[in-house]
């Protein structure tokens, strides 16, 4: 199965699932990866990963739904089944959703539905929460509102600030978001309302 990764920045998930899918811990393929930034370093991962990557720039089209139609495009070109969002920034709209329904995918940096939206690893240390961490879950048009497929806990220490929290996260984000992936493309997992279940 072909995976399209959007992202927005540096990329780590990328290259944690880049890394499982190479060793034979996701029966799939990165094929090609989609960024609204020129700048990420996600797409010169991708370049080094001879995978191809590709920058558009949302201010060339004349609203969402046009610039969501050519990543459409784009993603369809290389045979995209499954859609993973690891760090893109923008909200994805119908447009895409409805060009994969059931088939886009998401990592957020803390326990769903608490701490949506940016920053989830400082919102959850302000906070004062002693357990934060990262959720994998199906997309819909909501923010960070999609049925839960992983997640995974890390302590809060007293010590801790909002970035070795995040870094404390991190760890675990690159450990469930390719096992999650692996479980979509083995086909263990089954959506039902908003609960996801995950078939032995
Ligand atoms: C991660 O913390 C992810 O959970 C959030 O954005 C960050 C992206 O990091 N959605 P990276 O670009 O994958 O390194």
């Amino acid at each position: 199965k072909n995976i399209g990764v959007l992202a927005s920045g540096r990329g780590s998930n990328l290259q944690s699932i880049m890394d499982a899918c190479a060793a034979g811990r996701i029966p799939a393929r990165v094929a090609v990866v989609i960024s609204n930034n020129k700048d990420a370093y996600a797409l010169e991962r991708a370049r080094q990963a001879g995978i191809a990557a590709v920058a558009v720039n949302t201010g060339d089209y004349p609203d969402k739904a046009e610039y969501e139609k050519y990543i459409v495009d784009i993603l369809k070109e290389h045979n995209v089944h499954l859609v993973c969002l690891a760090g893109y920034m923008r909200l994805v709209g119908k447009t895409l959703l409805e060009a994969f329904p059931g088939r886009v995918m998401n990592i957020h940096p803390a326990l769903l539905p608490a701490f949506p939206g940016l920053h989830g690893q400082e919102q959850a240390w302000r906070y004062g929460v002693k357990y934060s961490g990262c959720t994998v879950h199906f997309v819909d048009e909501g923010m960070d509102t999609g049925p839960i497929i992983l997640q995974a806990v890390v302590p809060v220490h007293d010590d801790d600030t909002a970035d070795t929290l995040a870094a404390r996260i991190l760890e675990q984000e690159h450990r469930i978001y390719p096992e999650a992936i692996n479980l979509y493309c083995t086909g263990k997992l089954v959506v039902e309302g908003r609960k996801v279940r995950i078939l032995k």
